[in-house]
């Protein structure tokens, strides 16, 4: 592979505080060199990407996306999926189990990383199920699974419902490093239910999930994790009582980490008026208070990362009536540009925003892939080139994924990947990129 000398950047990398001008060299995959402009112009025989007026940042770390194979490929695959992934700038990808079979077995995560190796276009690290079968009942093999090489336990899609079995998952992830990742949803309460409880359900005349559905588990897996000592992630937290509850919670110490997703942090409920299938996702889109509330806790580290929670479904599913379509949102290729309108407002700084999608997710998955989430220098290549304020307007025709429901369909938004480098390759590029060649110095 021909070095790649990316040019002119403004690099931001949290992971090591920084923020300048830079330019950056791959060689053999890995990044091995980082300088100003007048010694480079000494490097010898490379591709160049001009990055000029763009942001160069360590590539995106997404712990939370459906993938969907084994079992529903017709909604997405590891191969779909993980050029979805590189479109919208993730390097790495972090899969969850509600698959079929679900990933609860070495075997299941053998062939998932399999197809990866072969088929993916960025890493792709699995998440195993908490529960076998994911039914909730008895505990999955959490140690072959760990030596399978998942980077945590999930049953998402579903609550890990029974507080005993929880306990169990807390107590062994002390032992394995692990985190165990709860969908908060106390399901007996959210029963029927299809998008925020509050005033526009009434409206529509939707049954509702209220806020307390999430809350009374969030507070229960806390209560957990106090309990043993493990180590808990709660996945898309979407209410303004789970931030307070987590504050709390890491107040008096205990041990948690939480994710929110970009359509929590940037759409309200009233994306579900006129009975929208595509704003149908679960936990659902909340108000405006709850996203101020999320915001805050993001800036302010109660909220550690930012996760898309990638569904992706097929036009078929979420073509029918609301109460029959599957909860989801495809969101791997708009989260950046989503994000981006945080930065533009003032609300977040955006190297906060970068430490979310990049270092902070890293400090989650274990050590063994600790070279995640950096660009310091004799680590695997992977980087994130974007444009801050280019504006783009959200066309499904032209997803890289096989999930076309997403909400923002026709949107403008402004920011832009303009491309991706996954252990040195590039693997997105934006029409407007061109790699020139820089020949080599003679004499
Ligand atoms: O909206 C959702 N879709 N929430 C989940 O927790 C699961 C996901 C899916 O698998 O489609």
């Amino acid at each position: 592979m021909k070095p790649l000398l990316i040019q002119g950047g403004y690099i931001i990398d949290p992971s090591q505080g920084l923020d300048e001008t830079l330019d950056l060299l791959i060689t053999e995959g890995k990044i091995s060199w980082l300088g100003k402009r007048e010694i480079t112009s000494s490097k010898p025989d490379c591709d160049v990407l001009n990055a000029c007026g763009l942001i160069v940042c360590p590539g995106l770390i997404d712990l939370h996306c459906h993938l969907r194979q084994p079992g529903f490929e017709e909604k997405e695959t590891i191969a779909t999926g993980s050029q979805a992934a590189a479109q919208g700038g993730f390097t790495t990808i972090c899969c969850m189990p509600n698959t079929n079979p679900p990933l609860d077995s070495q075997a299941t995560i053998h062939y998932v990383k399999s197809i990866a190796a072969k088929e993916g276009v960025v890493h792709v690290l699995p998440i195993g199920c908490v529960s076998k079968g994911r039914n909730g009942e008895e505990l999955a093999e959490m140690d072959e699974l760990a030596s399978a090489g998942v980077i945590g336990y999930s049953d998402d899609g579903n609550p890990v419902f029974s507080s005993r079995l929880m306990r169990q998952a807390l107590d062994y992830s002390r032992i394995s490093g692990l985190p165990i990742i709860d969908h908060c949803e106390d399901t007996t309460l959210a029963e029927g239910g299809l998008m925020n409880e509050g005033v526009t359900s009434t409206k529509l005349g939707l049954p509702g999930i209220p806020a307390a559905a999430e809350e009374i588990m969030v507070a229960r897996d806390l209560a957990l994790a106090q309990l043993t000592g493990g180590r808990l992630h709660i996945a898309h937290v979407s209410t303004k009582g789970s931030v307070d509850l987590i504050r709390q919670a890491k107040e008096k110490g205990i041990q948690v980490t939480a994710e929110v997703t970009p359509h929590h942090l940037t759409l309200t409920e009233e994306r579900v008026i006129g009975y929208n299938t595509n704003a149908k996702v679960n936990p659902p889109l909340r108000t405006e208070q709850d996203i101020q509330a999320l915001t805050w806790g993001l800036k302010e580290g109660v909220i550690d990362i930012i996760a898309t929670d990638h569904a992706p479904h097929t036009e078929a599913d979420k073509l029918g009536e609301f109460a029959l379509a599957p909860f989801g949102i495809s969101g791997l290729e708009t989260a950046l540009g989503s994000l981006m309108s945080l930065v533009h407002s003032g609300e977040l700084p955006l190297t906060t925003l970068i430490a979310k999608l990049t270092h902070e997710p890293a400090k989650i998955i274990s050590d063994k892939y600790g070279r995640l989430g950096t660009l310091n220098i004799g680590t695997p290549a992977d980087v994130t080139i974007f444009h801050p304020d280019k504006e783009w307007v959200v066309d499904i025709n032209i997803f890289a994924s096989k999930g076309k429901n997403t909400p923002l369909n026709g949107s403008r938004l402004k920011g832009k990947v303009m491309a991706t480098i996954s252990q040195g390759k590039l693997v997105y590029k934006d029409v407007s990129i061109r790699l020139e060649e820089k020949a080599p110095l003679r004499g």
